[in-house]
């Protein structure tokens, strides 16, 4: 049975994810690019991957150089997720950065950064899977920015429920209001 491409599009589209900006250097050129194909791979050692179209700059610069970051968005980072599309895109021009010792451009603001060596490439149809393992990782409290139905989304803002409602003065005090009554921590399991 062949897949409809358009179909496959829509189907993918109903997934939410998160918007992350992927950032690499190679031969003193920057590269950048919004990515939403992020996901954790293992845990030990630390691996997370990026599906690229093939012959993305940042691909290619996190291939040859050997280093990549991934930054998670807020939801207040629209400006960001925009920076990072298209061939002639100012990119880093609009975004506050910096280069880390290893030459990778560390963007000044995200809800989470993660720097990685380049553990492999697999060549997967028309896209290229880059995998990272984590050589530094840390967040901030507050809430990300969404990519739904081929759209940039914040998470709702639903009527606060439960007994810390009262206290949901802002986006980020009902974010947190609604995670901790609708969705528990969930620990992964312990080996
Ligand atoms: C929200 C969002 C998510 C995206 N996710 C991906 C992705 O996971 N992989 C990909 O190859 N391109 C993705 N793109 C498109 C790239 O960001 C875009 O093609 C970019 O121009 C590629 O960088 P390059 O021109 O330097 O190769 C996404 C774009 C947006 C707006």
């Amino acid at each position: 049975m062949t897949v409809d491409p358009q179909v496959l599009r829509s189907v993918m589209a109903s997934y939410p994810t998160g918007v992350t900006i992927v950032t690499s250097q190679h031969d003193g050129q920057l590269c950048g690019m919004a990515a939403n194909s992020f996901t954790s791979v293992s845990l030990d050692p630390p691996i997370v991957l990026v599906c690229c179209q093939r012959h993305a700059r940042t691909a290619e610069a996190a291939k040859r150089s050997g280093r990549f970051a991934i930054h998670i968005l807020r939801h207040d980072q629209v400006d960001h997720a925009r920076a990072f599309v298209g061939r002639d895109a100012q990119r880093f021009d609009a975004v506050p950065h910096d280069v880390d010792a290893n030459g990778v451009p560390i963007l000044r603001d995200w809800l989470a950064l993660i720097v990685c060596d380049t553990y492999s490439v697999m060549v997967a149809g028309d896209h290229e899977v880059l995998f990272g393992e984590i050589t530094h990782c840390e967040r901030v409290d507050a809430a990300p920015l969404l990519f739904h139905e081929s759209a940039l989304k914040m998470l709702p803002k639903l009527p606060a429920l439960g007994p810390t409602a009262a206290a949901a003065a802002d986006d980020d005090d009902l974010y947190d209001s609604l995670v901790r009554v609708l969705a528990p921590p969930i620990r992964p399991p312990r080996s």
